[in-house]
């Protein structure tokens, strides 16, 4: 069942319950009102004549008087006057039928007035059928019951009055129903119209349209769910963008040494036999192109290894200025190469660190890689190693002077996939992994860099109590 339904049918069936319970108990008051009002004014009526009779009638004889007496009640009133006797009898009648029938105590009010006491009667009128109210009230002479006074009225009209009221009673409640019915459909259209945005919305994102958006109708929850489903889509399209840009920039850095490896082979294939000098230069490049493919894909998969968390640091003891060394010994060649000074300075009594060797040894590679990437012939790069002025944590530093990170690029260069320059070499990976190990290590890394004067890059390693979750 839809939501509008379920909605509008409880409404619908509150108020129906409700109108309902108001109606029955509305007309069964009207009715009882009408009729008590009906029956007070003959009761009335009955007392005041029987207290007149009893003031001057009560030494007469009341079946020689009768018809006096019937002629002072019928006076005063609309309702039907009769005279019983003390045995039952019908006396007097004012519309005259029935005169002298004896069977009067086949009537309870009848009775109850032989008896004493005032009494009502409801029923039909045994010769038209009509709903008729009789009341009796005992006529008395000096304590002693010589009779009684009867007052008999049509209830047809009290009748059609209460049912007219009832009719409109019944109208109103119909109308209250359909009122409340409408206003239900229209408030469970707001709320359906805005799932039904939801919905449709969140089916164009399942085929793959994030580009749609939820219009926003209301400030309310399905408000606030569109909001929330808006965002997700811009999420997404924007983690699509990324996705999309990392592939192309990866191909391109795929492309260049797969490029340059196919160049040599085919130059290597006309003219390497005689030509040793060139065989050589040539399998070199190779070689390194090589490395560097290899290196590229290393850093992806570290990559998407760290953003599912798969990467467990083994920690063990680690001199970190034998690390340094071992590092600067590898990478001395490529910045002769390049002109670039490359100096290690680690004071000789650092303690010693627990922490994952390769992937340290990783990082420094990494940072001093970028050094050399991004400074230009004799530059300087130089690497320290000290203890903290507290004790706990060694402190590395990787400063060179090479092009420097401008401003705006500062904060942006930890993040993955971004590269101050796009054209430049690399995947815009490396400080992002370089973060995240030092991280997992507990400690910290900083950069700090000005446009064309340099980049240092801090690191701050605790060197104990390196628990590994
Ligand atoms: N030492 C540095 N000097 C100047 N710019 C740097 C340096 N290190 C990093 N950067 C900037 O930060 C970006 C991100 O570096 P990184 O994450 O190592 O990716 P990649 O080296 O693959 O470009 C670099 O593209 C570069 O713009
Ligand atoms: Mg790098």
């Amino acid at each position: 069942m839809s939501i509008q339904k379920r909605l509008v049918g409880s409404y619908v069936a509150v108020i129906c319950v409700t109108v309902l319970i108001l109606e029955i108990f509305l007309i069964v008051y009207v009715r009882y009102y009408y009729l008590h009002n009906v029956e007070r004014s003959l009761m009335n009526q009955a007392e005041l004549s029987a207290s007149f009779y009893e003031q001057y009638f009560a030494e007469a004889d009341l079946e020689e008087q009768s018809e006096r007496l019937l002629k002072g009640f019928a006076h005063n009133s609309d309702a039907q006057v009769q005279i019983i006797s003390s045995s039952g009898r019908l006396l007097q009648d004012s519309i005259g039928i029935h005169q002298g029938d004896p069977s009067m105590t086949k009537y309870v009010d009848v009775r109850a007035a032989l008896q004493g006491h005032a009494g009502t009667w409801r029923g039909k009128d045994p010769a038209t059928q009509e709903p008729i109210l009789a009341v009796s009230f005992p006529l008395r002479s000096h304590d002693v019951i010589v009779g009684e006074v009867r007052f008999v009225t049509s209830l047809t009209d009290t009748i059609n009055t209460v049912k007219h009221i009832a009719v409109v009673l019944i109208s109103v409640g119909l109308l209250v129903i359909a009122i409340v019915t409408v206003l239900g459909l229209l408030l469970s259209w707001t709320i359906t119209r805005s799932i039904k945005d939801l919905k449709l919305a969140a089916d164009r994102m399942t085929e793959g349209d994030f580009s749609t958006r939820v219009h926003k109708r209301y400030e309310d929850e399905l408000g606030s769910l569109a909001d929330t489903l808006n965002m997700m889509a811009s999420r997404i399209t924007k983690s699509e963008q990324l996705k999309n840009d990392f592939i192309s920039s990866v191909s391109h850095e795929l492309r260049t040494p797969l490029t340059s490896i196919k160049g040599w082979i085919i130059t290597l294939k006309t003219s390497g036999h005689d030509n040793k000098a060139l065989l050589h230069e040539g399998l070199d490049i190779m070689e390194s192109e090589g490395d560097r493919l290899n290196h590229m894909l290393e850093e992806l998969l570290d990559f998407s290894k760290l953003d599912n968390g798969r990467i467990v640091i083994h920690p063990a003891p680690v001199q970190v200025v034998q690390l340094l060394h071992h590092i600067g010994k590898q990478l001395a060649p490529r910045a002769a190469r390049q002109g670039i000074a490359l100096e290690i300075q680690a004071a000789d009594n650092l303690p010693v660190l627990q922490a994952d060797e390769n992937r340290l040894k990783q990082v420094f590679i990494n940072l001093i890689d970028n050094s050399l990437k991004f400074s230009e012939s004799s530059g300087r790069i130089l690497v320290q190693a000290s203890t903290a002025p507290d004790q706990q944590h060694i402190i590395i530093t990787v400063e060179d002077t090479g092009i420097g990170i401008a401003e705006e690029d500062l904060q942006y260069v930890l993040q993955k996939f971004y590269k101050a320059d796009q054209h430049a070499t690399g995947s815009g990976l490396g400080l992002s992994i370089a973060n995240q190990i030092i991280g997992l290590h507990q400690g910290e890394l900083r950069i700090t860099s000005e446009a064309g004067k340099g980049t240092t890059v801090h690191i701050h390693l605790p060197v104990k109590n390196l628990t590994i979750s």
